[in-house]
Formats: C-alpha cells, sequence, structure tokens
C-alpha cells in the first residue's frame, strides 16, 4: 500500500527521514511529492495512492476524482478548511487531522511577531514591553492555550472568550474569562486570533469589535486571513493611526497596506505558524500513525467528515 505526503510548502527534513523510518517498518511505501508548483503535479501523484497526508494543499473534487484508489487523507494540522470535504465523503474518503500538533509553534509565531512590532522592528528606536499589557485570547483551544501559558511568563493580564470551553478549563490557567466578544475586545490592547475558517467565523472580526479595542490595539492573526473583514480592517487602520495588524500571510488587500500604513503591519510572505522541524515532525508522524491504525483498526478518533 501507498502513502503520499503531497506538501507544496515542504516538512523539515528530519521529520521527513522520521516519517520515512516509521511507514517502511509499518510495512508501506512512501511517495514523495515536495514544493510542487502546479496542481498537475498532485493530481498524477494520487492516482495509485491508499493514503495521503497533506499540509494547507488544496484538496478539490479534481483530487479526489484522480485518486483512484484513496481510502483516508489526513491534515497534517489542525485547519481542514483547505480539504472539499463533502467531495472527500462522496468519494468514500475519511479525511482526519492532527490538533495539536502544531499548537506551540503557532504560539511562539504570534509572541515572536508581538515582540518584533513592539520594539519597533529592532531599528534603533525605543520600543514597548509586552509586560502588564493586557491580552485577549479570542478562541480558547490548543493554540490559544500555548499563547495563555507563554503570555504568563511575560507578565501579561490574560483574557479569553470561548463559549465551547467551560469556565473551569480557563481558570486554572490563570486566565479571566470575558462573556462576550465585545467584552474581550474592549478590555485587550493586543488580541490573539485562534479559531479554525467556517462558515460561522469567516469575516467575522469586523468593525463591531476592532473598535472597541484600548489605544496602542494590536491585533495579531496566526489562524486564517478569511476570519477578517478586511473592508472593516482598512475602515478601522484609516480611522485609528494607532492600530497595528501582525498577521500569518498578507491580507487580500496587501497592495493598500502597502501603500498607506507602513510600521503598522507586518505580514509573513508564506505561512509560518507550523513551520518548525518540531512542529513538523510531531504533526507528520501523527498523520502517519492515524493512517496505520485506521487501516489495522479501523479508529476514526480525529475523523472531519461525516
Ligand atoms: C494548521 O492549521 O495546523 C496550520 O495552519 C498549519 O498550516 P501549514 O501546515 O500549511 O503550515
Amino acid at each position: 500500500m501507498k502513502v503520499l505526503v503531497a506538501t507544496e510548502k515542504a516538512f523539515a527534513p528530519v521529520a521527513i527521514n522520521q516519517i520515512r523510518t516509521v511507514t517502511e517498518a509499518a510495512g508501506y511505501e512512501l511517495v514523495l511529492l515536495e514544493n510542487y508548483k502546479d496542481v498537475s503535479d498532485l493530481l498524477v501523484a494520487v492516482s495509485d495512492v491508499d493514503a495521503m497526508i497533506v499540509r494547507s494543499d488544496l484538496i478539490t473534487s479534481a483530487v479526489f476524482d484522480a485518486a483512484k484508489n484513496l481510502k483516508i487523507v489526513v491534515r497534517a494540522g489542525a485547519g481542514y478548511d483547505n480539504i472539499d470535504l463533502p467531495s472527500c465523503t462522496a468519494h468514500n474518503v475519511v479525511a482526519m487531522n492532527t490538533p495539536g500538533q502544531n499548537a506551540n509553534a503557532v504560539a511562539e509565531l504570534a509572541f515572536s511577531l508581538m515582540l518584533y512590532q513592539a520594539r519597533g522592528g529592532f531599528v534603533g528606536k525605543s520600543g514597548t514591553e509586552l509586560r502588564r499589557k493586557s491580552i485577549g485570547i479570542h478562541a480558547f483551544g490548543n493554540v490559544g492555550k500555548h499563547v495563555a501559558e507563554i503570555a504568563k511568563g511575560f507578565g501579561m493580564d490574560i483574557y479569553t472568550f470561548d463559549p465551547f470551553v467551560i469556565e473551569k478549563d480557563i481558570k486554572k490557567y490563570g486566565v479571566k474569562v470575558c462573556n462576550t466578544t465585545e467584552e474581550l475586545y474592549s478590555k485587550c490592547q493586543y488580541i490573539s486570533l485562534h479559531m479554525p475558517a467556517n462558515d460561522k467565523t469567516k469575516k467575522s472580526i469586523g468593525y463591531h469589535l476592532l473598535k472597541r479595542m484600548p489605544k496602542g490595539a494590536v491585533l495579531v492573526n496566526t489562524a486564517r486571513k478569511e476570519i477578517i473583514d478586511e473592508d472593516d480592517l482598512l475602515k478601522i487602520f484609516e480611522e485609528r493611526s494607532d492600530f497595528q495588524y501582525l498577521s500569518d500571510v498578507a491580507p487580500d488587500c496587501i497592495a493598500l497596506f502597502e501603500e498607506r500604513y507602513k510600521g503598522r503591519f507586518i505580514f509573513t510572505s508564506k505561512k509560518m505558524g507550523a513551520q518548525t522541524e518540531e512542529a513538523n515532525m510531531y504533526a507528520c508522524l501523527a498523520a502517519a500513525r492515524q493512517i496505520f491504525d485506521y487501516f489495522k483498526t479501523g479508529n476514526e478518533k480525529y475523523k472531519v467528515n461525516k
């Protein structure tokens, strides 16, 4: 049986060495398609594989049509908005994710962005500190919890809003609970976003929330660009010269930011949240193990399609 690792943005070599070892030890053949530039290469590579591991690669119905033997696709990461789930189900393919494996890497990126911006890009001018500043963690899942732990180390005043996590589980992290998003945004100079992109969250971060943030507001987005209402973001940037936006990958309106708001934003050029050797190893090994287990025992614990 063949397991394909198809990644437009490759895993670290150390992760690939490990996945090769475990895949061969489990008796499967590993097929690699790394750094591909054209979807036609993906369509050829999937034609005879039984399982597939991907990252943010777009897995559309064309991919499922081409993958005649495919039984399982695992997104080595948390967000699976890149997989066409109805088409996956229609093709009798199981889709899974590997929640939590990238979480610390993403949380560390959020702090890298905050620190770099707070120090004004390290060009000699006095910056500011994170200590005693307020941070609002919007959604308290795996990444949000890591952000809370790091924020505690920095001596920040930490708040969250997440209707899906019970108060007791939040409070043990030393985090204060807000009852509404409006309350969270009103209280916090820094807001760090950690929700998935889905029909409910897309464009949900807009003017009605951003306008509430205190002076020196910094919005940090290591989630997905789609959750931001970009028209509203531009509106608040126009109205408030103190407002800053730090994002893992640029918004669609990047040209306007570059033209008008130099110094008030940081956008990574490639999605960097999960791009550490450690996260690559954890996520791709978890994906491989979930595949072996699925074939051996039928375990569907991390299945995300119906
Ligand atoms: C995730 O959802 O886990 C991250 O966004 C990682 O995305 P990547 O694998 O494309 O870096």
